[in-house]
């Protein structure tokens, strides 16, 4: 672990502004900046993310890292930040690790190929009002790594449940549902992510709140999908 010292910061800042002053003063003096990780900065593109005082994203709910203010912190607190700790996201530097096994997982099949058209064709196509507020709320998913870093399995299965749901309760997403489970729970197995054991601590830290049942709707889909290629 390294000591910083944060001055000169305010309330208002966010998490990862107050991180901007501190590698600010130590690029003034000449100093290697603190590696982290960030894009869109208002909690949609997962970018961010790593431990403080070992709470993945920090001690808000439902927060990312970016999303996070300094106002919940005390003036001289000391905080330990650190990366995802997991096999599968190996550090590259600092705060940032390779997420790239989830990219992995989404190309063995978290898409459809069918041709859904523009908005006007996808508003033509009927959907339970229970299944798109489902679908809705699992495809909220940011990838952002925080449910495996948080268990102690070091498990892919909230992500990967998330992804799988998503569009596995759409109609276009029908016609790959089988194959889409098989394939992803494959290559989350392959990628060094552990098992589930229901711990809870992923739905616990999400920032996109995703509720443990997508982790029972990709068994189901999978364990059906098994079963049909035994018949
Ligand atoms: S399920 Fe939640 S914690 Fe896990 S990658 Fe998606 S948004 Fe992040
Ligand atoms: S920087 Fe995009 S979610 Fe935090």
């Amino acid at each position: 672990m390294e000591r910083y010292d944060a001055k000169d910061v305010s309330a208002d800042m966010s998490f990862l502004e107050m991180l901007d002053v501190v590698n600010e003063k130590l690029i003034g003096e000449g100093k290697e900046p603190i590696a982290f990780e960030h894009d869109c900065r208002e909690g949609i593109c997962g970018s961010c993310g790593f431990m403080i005082n070992g709470i993945a994203h920090g001690p808000e709910r439902g927060t990312t890292v970016c999303q996070l203010h300094m106002r919940h912190f005390q003036d001289g607190d000391e905080l330990y930040l650190e990366p995802w700790r997991a096999r599968a996201f190996p550090v590259i530097k600092d705060l940032v690790v390779d997420r790239s096994a989830f990219d992995r997982i989404i190309a063995s099949g978290g898409y459809i190929s069918a041709r859904t058209g523009g908005a006007p064709d996808g508003n033509t196509l009927p959907v339970p009002k229970m299944d798109s507020d489902r679908a809705m709320d699992a495809a909220a998913c940011i990838g952002c790594g925080a449910c495996v870093a948080a268990c102690p399995n070091a498990s892919a299965a909230l992500f990967t449940g998330a992804k799988i749901s998503h569009l596995g309760l759409l109609p276009q997403g029908q016609a790959e549902r089988s194959r889409r489970a098989l394939r992803m729970v494959a290559q989350f197995n392959t990628e060094l992510f552990g098992s589930c054991t229901n711990i809870g601590e992923c739905e616990a830290v999400c920032p996109k709140e995703i509720r443990l049942d997508v982790i029972a709707r990709m068994n189901h889909d999978y364990l059906k999908a098994k079963w049909e290629d035994r018949s």
